[in-house]
């Protein structure tokens, strides 16, 4: 029998079905992080537009509807009730009219003074980049929606903020309480220059100065945040940056700033560590010196009862972003991580702590209660440890020299480091023989963050999902992220350290729950 154009429609809709049905499951594929945000499929970067409101976190962030590359930037869309469990919402804003929607913000735009608003409801107002395709060129535009986020509507006086430049992007928007008005921090990037604007209305723009080049310099400078922290009972205004290259750890990267904003010049604290002549990086600080934490910027309008400052990055790196080997979606968004403004020896300095509901996450703790290197390895192969979704914290006993460390993701020839060295007075991770490791020459191999007290007590503080790990020095002082690779039964944990006695004082681990699968 030759099959009819029927019976072909029919077979090839059967071969469909077939394929769906052995593809993995959603949220379930190799890699496939379990607590950590990730688009259903395609690509993502940035997150964008993160604003609370009426009982809902949002999250936009840089996604290409067509594919698994950077491309046809648009502004995907989820929301959530407690920053961990997401729901998908459909694109929010496309590539139209050979402009791409690249990143920015939303803000509640609460006394309605752009007029956007109905029914005595506020609007939530977006300001982002609208990056032409056709012509080197990019502008700050506008689009508002009056029914939670769900549509979005662009405004028809676009764009409300233009300079004529090539490279001028990634507007985070403020309300600026002492002077009642609404200011932009935007990012000029090849000048490594933010431009603070202020506006009565979010339409009209006027600038107002112009902070940079500072710190890292090397690389071009993007997606700014400006938001005021309180450290011994003042107020300091913190100025974030994200870096195209020159980071710590290679590449991309986030720096900050700590000083003062008096609506309309930030004015950088003389704690600022200083350049030195002959160094080849400029001087900066770090929101994070691992190698895959890039564009984080925090919710606004979160509720002054609750009171975070909540940041959230990319969990990538611009180096081999496009080529890390996940499908059928490409990269994830990091932990939301609490900020908060500590005043140390060198002034005051930014710490970050993993969110706090990521305790509702969390199974039953088992516990190490201190030993050898050896005996924790001993007590964890017991207990069934297994890397995977786990919270653990490890406290390494003081020494004076030497190393100590925890290996993750350990199998043939496999294994993920994260460990203290003490004649280095450094955290590290090395992540050289984590496992799939070839798809980018420069997906390097080591981190490292500075310990306060080389020779005291460390704890380390370690988040690990399906194709990371991140890890929190000392109560979040120093934080470090990396992506890995690791394959599917290099799944051991081990212990290790130079020292004979005690090296470990104290090991805590829970798992942590998919916050995606039903279990
Ligand atoms: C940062 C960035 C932004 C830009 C966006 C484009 O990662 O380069 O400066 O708006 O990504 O996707």
């Amino acid at each position: 029998m030759t099959p009819s154009p029927h019976h072909l429609t029919w077979l090839i809709a059967l071969a469909a079905v077939f394929s769906v049905a052995t593809a993995a499951e959603p949220y379930r594929e190799p890699w496939r992080p379990q607590f950590h945000f990730t688009p259903p499929k395609n690509w993502m970067n940035d997150p964008n537009g993160m604003v609370y409101y009426d009982g809902e976190y949002h999250l936009f962030y840089q996604y290409n509807p067509e594919g698994d590359k950077w491309g046809h930037m648009s502004w995907g869309h989820a929301v959530s009730k407690d920053l961990l469990h997401w729901e998908h919402l459909p694109v929010a804003l496309r590539e139209e009219n050979d402009v791409m929607i690249f990143s920015g913000s939303v803000v509640v735009d609460w006394k309605n003074t752009s007029g956007f608003g109905q029914d005595h409801k506020p609007p939530l107002v977006a300001l982002y980049t609208g990056h032409h395709t056709q012509k080197p060129h990019q502008e700050q535009h506008l689009a508002y929606s009056t029914d939670r986020g769900r549509t979005w509507t662009k405004c028809a006086g676009n764009p409300v903020l233009d300079i004529g430049e090539k490279d001028f992007r990634d507007p985070k928007v403020i309300w600026h309480a002492p002077s009642g008005r609404w200011v932009m921090a935007v990012a000029w990037p090849v000048n490594r220059q933010i431009r603070f604007y202020d506006s009565p209305d979010l339409r009209t723009w006027t600038h107002l100065s112009d902070f940079g080049p500072a710190g890292s310099v090397e690389g071009i400078w993007e997606c700014p945040d400006l938001f005021p922290m309180e450290v011994e009972g003042k107020t300091r205004w913190v100025l974030v940056v994200s870096v195209g290259s020159g980071a710590p750890a290679g590449g991309s990267g986030c720096q900050y700033f700590v000083g003062d904003f008096d609506g309309e010049t930030f004015t950088v604290d003389p704690s600022h560590p200083k350049e030195t002549p002959g160094q080849k990086d400029d001087p900066a600080l770090w929101l994070d010196r691992g190698p895959d934490f890039y564009a984080a910027v925090t919710w606004s309008d979160v509720p002054s009862r609750d009171g975070r400052r909540i940041a959230m990055g990319w969990m990538s790196n611009w180096q081999y972003a496009n080529d890390v080997p996940t499908t059928p979606w490409r990269s994830a968004m990091t932990v939301p991580r609490e900020l908060s403004l500590v005043a140390t020896k060198a002034g005051p300095r930014l710490a970050s702590a993993p969110l706090r509901e990521l305790s509702t996450a969390r199974g039953p703790a088992q516990r190490f209660g201190g030993g050898t290197a050896a005996e924790a390895t001993a007590w964890a192969k017991k207990a069934g440890l297994r890397s995977g979704p786990l919270d653990l914290t490890v406290t390494f006993a003081p020494a004076a020299r030497g190393n100590a460390g925890v290996k993750l993701f350990v199998g043939d020839n496999e294994e993920t480091v994260v460990s203290v060295d003490r004649d280095k007075g450094l955290a590290v991770i090395e992540r050289t023989r984590s496992g799939a490791v070839g798809f980018s020459p420069r997906f390097g191999g080591f981190a490292t963050a500075p310990l306060a007290d080389p020779a005291g007590k460390v704890t380390l503080r370690i988040l690990l999902d399906e194709c990371s790990v991140e890890v929190f020095v000392n109560g979040g002082a120093e934080a470090l992220t990396a992506l890995v690779f690791p394959s599917g039964d290099s799944r051991a944990v081990e212990l290790f350290g130079s020292s004979e006695g005690p090296t470990v004082s104290d090991i805590e681990v829970r798992p942590l729950t998919s916050c995606w699968n039903p279990e």
